[in-house]
């Protein structure tokens, strides 16, 4: 029987590959961009980079890992035998990909036995890249991570991000419109895992948004944890659930924010 990776070595592989993903999605941006196709509303898109890089992301691990199981936003699942699970989203802000417009990212977590324990979010435009192992801290191009010291909610800077989905994300920013009112201001950049990775480095105060799936965040939520900040799934408007990020010792009272303002239940 062979032993389990540790999680540095996971994290060492995961970068690798990020990083050849994102030399692939750089040098296919420059020579143009167009969608192939679109997935649960005619907004939500896909392009053929998306699928290569995922194709690519796929052959580097399992030709260095053959036992692994795999978990990718264009490609499904593919079940393994190593206790290792990647789980990736080969471009995460498609959208802002399709315009050029920064940021996007790669994202690659390593589960083992159902934990994630290594990830990088990788932010393509700029190639800078948070990384975290469970127990060894996160950091930004090697420089250790920390959430923003504490502050009233009213002076906290809010990111979200809106459904696909017209009639969801009608009621999200209906629910945002509440929570402008209580905090300092809100932003949206398009790019799920990189608006965890920056209340992981203090760039922002907390993040909410409803409709993520385990490829946005995966990785995301392991580099918010080891800056000291939680990222949670809570049950969101109709039948959905919401991740709710802030640091640690300001979660409860966000969490109430966003209840009142009726993003979660
Ligand atoms: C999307 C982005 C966006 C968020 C959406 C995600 P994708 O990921 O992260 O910021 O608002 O909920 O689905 O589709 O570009 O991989």
């Amino acid at each position: 029987m062979t032993s389990d990776p540790t999680p540095a070595e996971l994290l060492d592989l995961a970068l690798h590959v990020a990083r050849d993903a994102a030399e692939l999605i750089r040098t296919r941006r420059a020579e143009g961009v167009s969608v192939a196709a679109t997935k649960t509303s005619l907004t939500d898109v896909v392009t053929e980079v998306d699928r290569a890089s995922e194709d690519l992301i796929r052959a580097a691990l399992f030709g260095a890992r053959p036992d692994d199981g795999f978990l990718g936003e264009e490609g499904g699942g593919t079940p393994g035998s190593s206790g290792v699970r990647w789980i990736v989203d080969p471009i995460d802000g498609t959208v802002n990909f399709l315009y050029g417009l920064p940021p996007y990212a790669v994202s690659i977590a390593a589960e083992l036995h159902g934990e994630v324990v290594a990830g990088v979010v990788l932010n393509i435009p700029y190639n800078v890249a948070f990384t975290a192992t469970r127990g060894g801290g996160s950091h930004k191009d090697g420089r250790r991570l920390r959430v923003r010291e504490p502050a009233p909610v009213s002076e906290r800077l809010v990111i979200t991000g809106f459904s696909y989905r017209r009639e969801l994300r009608v009621a999200q920013a209906e629910a945002i419109a509440r929570l402008q009112g209580m905090v300092r201001d809100v932003r949206r950049t398009g790019c799920a895992a990189l608006d965890m990775c920056m209340v992981a480095e203090g760039t922002a105060d907390a993040y909410v948004e409803q409709g993520l799936h385990p490829w946005d965040y995966s990785a995301a939520a392991l580099v918010v944890a080891e800056a000291g900040g939680r990222a949670e799934l809570s049950p969101g408007i109709g039948d959905g659930e919401a991740m709710v990020c802030a640091p640690e010792h300001g979660f409860a009272e966000f969490h109430q924010a966003v209840r009142s303002a009726g993003l979660v239940r």
